[in-house]
Parts: C-alpha cells; structure tokens; sequence
C-alpha cells in the first residue's frame, strides 16, 4: 500500500504541483527561468505536464484543465495522478510531496487517489518481487486545505479497492469458496464487522439450491457469508443489504466456456470482493449506517454429477427454475442470497455480479449496467456517486415485457432469456426474487480489465468498492 500523509513543509522533496496559476510557482521554489518554461509550454503548446530534473530534486507540474463538469475536472486529475505515478517509478523515487495551486482539497486527494491506485501491483506469484516493485511508497499532501479525516478516509478506501483487486486477481488455486470466506472473516477481525460462515451442511440443511446445483459440480465445498456492520447511530432504520456474485471461477460447466472467454473467469467473484471490502472500508471509517452483505460462493465446473441443462431445481424460496444453460450460474446462487436477505426487511437492496456478457457488449468497460426497483430518488443518488467516483452507471430499461421472457414452460421460470437483451433478462430473473427496493449492478465490464487504463490496473479494478462507500457515505433516508 502506498501511504498517503500530509506533509509539514517542503524542503527539498520531489514535488508534484497542480498549477492553475503559473505564477505562484515561486511558493515552490521555483526560479524566473523555470517559471517563464512552464509558461511557454502551457501557453503556447499542448503540453500539460513540464518535469524539471537538474538539481536532484525532481518537480513535475501539471497543468490543471477544467472541464465544463466539477466531477470530470477530478477525474482528469485521477488520471494525471496515474500517469505521474509511471513517471515517478520510472525514476527510483521513493517518496514526493503534491501541492495544488488553488489548494483544493478535492483536487488535491484526487491527485493522491490516482497515484495510489495507479502504484498498486499484484506480485504474489513472482519470484523475485522486490525486482518488480514499484520504488513508489509515500505520497505526502501540502495542503492548508485538506482535513485529516478525509485524509484517513482516502487512506481506508484506496486500501480496500487494493484489497478488492488482490482478491479478483488471486487464481482459484488458491481462492476457493471457503478461502474466500476466510479472507472476509479476516477481513471483519480487522475492521470490525460480523462474519458468519455457513458451510456445506447448512446450506443443504436451508436447502439453497441455486447454489447447491452450481456447485455439484465442484470438488470444493460452497459457502455462504453473512458480514454485518451496525453503528450505533445508523442512519437507516432497516438494513441495506449487499449481495456479491461469488463465483471463484466460471468454466461454464457443461455449457462450457471456450479458451479465450474462460481465461479471466477467475474474474467471476469481483462482485463478492466489491461487497466484502465496501463493509470493510464502511466499518474502517465507522461510517454511521447499518449495512449486511451476503456472499453466496461457488466454483461453477464439469464433473459426473454437475447440473446439466433441462434439469429443474427448487431454489430456497420454493421456487422451480428450468435451467436451461449451466453458464448462467451466477443468477442461481444470487437468487437464493437475494431471496434470504428478504427475511432483513431491507430498506434497500444492491447486488454486484459479473452477470453477463450482454453488459460488456453493451457499454464495454467504461461504466456499471444498472437496473431495479429502486425509486428515483436512490437512483439519483447512486447515479451521483457514479459520477463522483467515476464508476458510473448506465440504467437499462426494466419494462415488464422483458419478465415475459424467462417464463418456462415445465416450471416458474427459466435461467436464460432470449438470444437479445441478456443483461436485462438476467436481471428480471434476480428480480423474481427480491420485493425490497433493489438495484442490480452488472460489473462484467469494469471488473477485470485486459490493459491498464489510469489508475485502474490491469486485472482487477475493485469496482463498486468507490462507488459503494460514496453512497454509504452520503445516504439518509
Ligand atoms: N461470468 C459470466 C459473465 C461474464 C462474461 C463475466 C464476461 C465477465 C466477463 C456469466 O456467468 C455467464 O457466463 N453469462 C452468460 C449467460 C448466458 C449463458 C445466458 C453469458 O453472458 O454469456
Ligand atoms: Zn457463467
Ligand atoms: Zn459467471
């Protein structure tokens, strides 16, 4: 983890400055010569980012464009953060001091939030890490402006989006179902939330069998975790209730995935790790709600006795599905989750899952496909965080002619919907099984990604972990 710390003075650190204004470039030391350079860059090219290296300490500024929307001028900031981030690596510094021309706080934890996001590594399975570690480790804030506590804040949050990409990126060679609920239990011990484990035996003795069929294919045991964080003075009434696709790994099954659509399916528990480290950075900043989060898990595999397609299954709240291809696993065992957190009473539902392919087709990477029962007024409220924290959402339609869709002919409904319009069919199915208000993210673009892009690393983002905790962070009912 990348620490960030306010800094006390300036001295002779390696500085990034946030410039708006050019002329109060001496505050930081800087002569006429290198003053009147920038000057020449910014003003007569398009350059936006000037490196002074000569006398040891390195400067860069950055140029601070505005863009006609508060929340894009921060995510440009974000993303200069993340190229500022390479460049210090590039050159072995180990530790530099931002500052902002204007000040601005927003800014300023905007800048240290891309580099730190941007700084982070997998490196797990290397053999000689240290070889590959980014010299990175400090980021300090000089600021009059910035509150420790937003400070101690962006600290929690960057560490459990980190914590969030690590669990995505860990292969199910290691992060089997029952891993991933240890990880969660830890994750709780930690910061201070319930964990509650229920094992193979209960989960038949509940006879969940979503999740029960996905997994009778599997060597591994399933497992459904139950994390709750209560403040004392919560805001909400009733619970919010969380739920996280834990699929460890997705082969499809028996309708099973080929070469390249299998290869990242170790993806398929991204909206787990989203829900586990939401209730860790909630419960770290001991953000005044009352929050449950549920994980159903599973590895979805070929075995003599896995589920096959035209099998009916009886899920936990009686209902019977026709499963009509085992690759639309995830919609089973977030069904049996969705319907066991009815019994919270929850003022408000969200689920996270890589659900479908539709939703990559879709929008691709670059944002959330949401949709549900929610009313507008959360709606507008998540669409904000969305733009806050740049995981933004794109709302389908959830008109009623799509729930004809899955009904089935031999039982209630059906897994599978028509060959258009995957992503909303699979949230109809889902919302079969919920009657609180509801939201369903489909995080199948954004959750794992093929290339870098800013500060959101190859492999695992942590998607939802950002754009949940804004949420949390500014709900009232
Ligand atoms: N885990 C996949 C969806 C997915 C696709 C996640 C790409 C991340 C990237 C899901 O379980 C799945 O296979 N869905 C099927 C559903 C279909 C059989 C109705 C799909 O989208 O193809
Ligand atoms: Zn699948
Ligand atoms: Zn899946």
């Amino acid at each position: 983890m990348t620490t960030i710390q306010k800094a006390s003075s300036l001295q002779d650190d390696h500085l990034v400055i946030l410039c708006s204004s050019v002329s109060a470039l001496s505050r930081y030391g800087l002569g006429h010569a290198e003053i009147d350079h920038v000057r020449n860059n910014f003003e007569k090219t398009d350059r936006k980012l000037v490196l002074f290296t000569g006398t040891g300490r390195h400067v860069y500024v950055l140029k601070k464009d505005k863009k006609d929307n508060p929340w894009k001028t921060v995510e440009l900031i974000r993303k200069a953060g993340a190229s500022t981030c390479t460049m210090l690596n590039e050159h072995k510094i180990k530790a530099v001091t931002i500052a902002d021309t204007d000040d601005r706080s927003e800014h300023l934890l905007a800048l240290a939030e891309g580099i730190a996001l941007a700084n982070y590594q997998f490196l797990k399975y290397k053999k000689n890490p240290d070889k590959e570690k980014n010299s990175l480790v400090s980021v300090s804030i000089f600021s009059k402006s910035v509150k420790p506590s937003a400070l101690s804040e962006l600290t929690i949050l960057s560490e459990a989006t980190t914590l969030a990409r690590t669990l995505v990126n860990e292969p199910v060679s290691w992060l089997s179902a029952q891993q991933l609920s240890k990880e969660f239990e830890k994750l709780g011990k930690d910061a201070g939330f319930r964990v509650e484990i229920f094992n193979k035996a209960k989960i038949e003795s509940l006879k969940m069998g979503g999740l029960l069929a996905v997994n009778k294919g599997s060597k591994q045991p399933p497992t459904f975790t139950i994390m709750e964080y209560k403040h004392a003075r919560a805001r909400n009434k009733k619970p919010i209730v969380l739920v996280g696709k834990g699929v460890v790994y997705d082969t499809g099954g028996y309708n099973l995935k080929t070469g390249t659509g299998m290869e990242t399916m170790k993806c398929d528990m991204a909206g787990a790790a989203a829900v586990g480290c939401t209730l860790y950075a909630i419960a770290k900043a001991k953000l005044p709600v009352h929050v449950i989060g549920l994980v159903p898990a599973t590895d979805n595999r070929i075995d003599g006795d896995a589920y096959v397609a035209g099998d009916v299954l009886t899920m936990y709240d009686g209902t019977t599905v026709e499963m009509l291809n085992t690759d639309a696993e995830g919609r089973l065992i977030l069904a049996d989750a969705l319907s066991w957190g009815e019994q919270y009473k929850p003022e408000l539902v969200i689920d996270l899952a890589t659900l479908t392919g539709a939703a990559v087709a879709a929008i691709g990477q670059h944002g959330i496909v949401s949709m549900g029962t929610a009313g507008d007024r959360v709606k507008n409220k998540l669409k904000t965080s969305g733009n806050a924290t740049y995981e933004r959402l794109a709302e389908m339609p959830f008109w009623e002619e799509y729930d004809e869709m899955i009904k089935s002919d031999i039982a209630e409904i059906k897994n599978i919907g028509g060959p258009y319009g995957g992503s909303i069919t699979a949230g109809k199915f889902l919302a079969w099984f919920v009657k609180s208000p509801w939201m369903h993210f489909d995080i199948a673009g954004p959750a794992f990604l093929p290339a870098r892009d800013g500060y959101r690393t190859k492999g695992g983002t942590g998607v939802g972990v950002r754009l949940l905790f804004d949420f949390l962070k500014n709900y009232s009912n």
